[in-house]
């Protein structure tokens, strides 16, 4: 398998809420070629952020298993679990995740910053994204200053800019313009 196809296994997840079962992903069985786009629709409440956190590694599945190239996601070390996330899939989450404290330069910066690059080309990199997403002026600003569609492409470009082979977007265009 090429190291970009993913492959979802009989994939279940189950939460207990409320000392209730609720069976949030239930028997998937799904295979994405390299340069593939799937888009997956369903109801609120369907299981869609499930699905994609499980696809991703963030959250571990109840049966099943999920198959990126030739590794099993789930059963990776927490090191190169880590080291897939930084450099190779990208996520770009439902509801942003943006840090409160940071400005929007800074929240995109820290993306970058495990990646030890060189500073002038994030600088140029980070400054590019934001011209190109109409946010050059809102650099120095925290998330709260921003407008919610601005505050999802500051979270579009942080994805965008580490350059994922594999990106995983929840509702990526849920608040933002055409
Ligand atoms: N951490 C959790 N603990 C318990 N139940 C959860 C948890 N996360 C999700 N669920 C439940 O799992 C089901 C699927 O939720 P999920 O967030 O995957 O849906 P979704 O399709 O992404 O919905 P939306 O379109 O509203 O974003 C829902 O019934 C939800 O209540
Ligand atoms: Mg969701």
């Amino acid at each position: 398998m090429s190291e970009y196809q993913i492959e979802c296994i009989s994939l279940c997840k189950q939460y207990i809420s409320n000392k209730q079962k609720v069976i949030a992903v239930e028997d998937i069985n799904l295979h994405i070629n390299q340069n593939e786009m799937v888009i997956i629709k369903g109801r609120s409440g369907a299981g869609k952020s499930t699905l994609l956190n499980l696809m991703c590694g963030l959250i571990k599945p109840s049966h099943g298993k999920v198959i990126i190239g030739n590794s099993c996601i789930n059963e990776l070390s927490n090191d190169t679990l880590s080291d897939l996330l930084l450099n190779r899939i990208g996520i770009i989450f439902q509801s942003f995740n943006l840090l409160p404290t940071y400005t929007v330069y800074e929240n995109i910066e820290i993306a970058l910053v495990p990646k030890g690059l060189n500073p002038k080309i994030v600088k140029d990199n980070i400054m590019s994204f934001l011209e190109q997403f109409n946010l050059k002026d809102k650099a120095h600003l925290l998330p709260s200053e921003l407008s919610i569609g601005q505050q999802q492409k500051v979270a579009i470009i942080r994805t965008l800019v580490k350059q994922p082979s594999i990106i995983f977007a929840d509702e990526p265009t849920g608040s933002v313009d055409e």
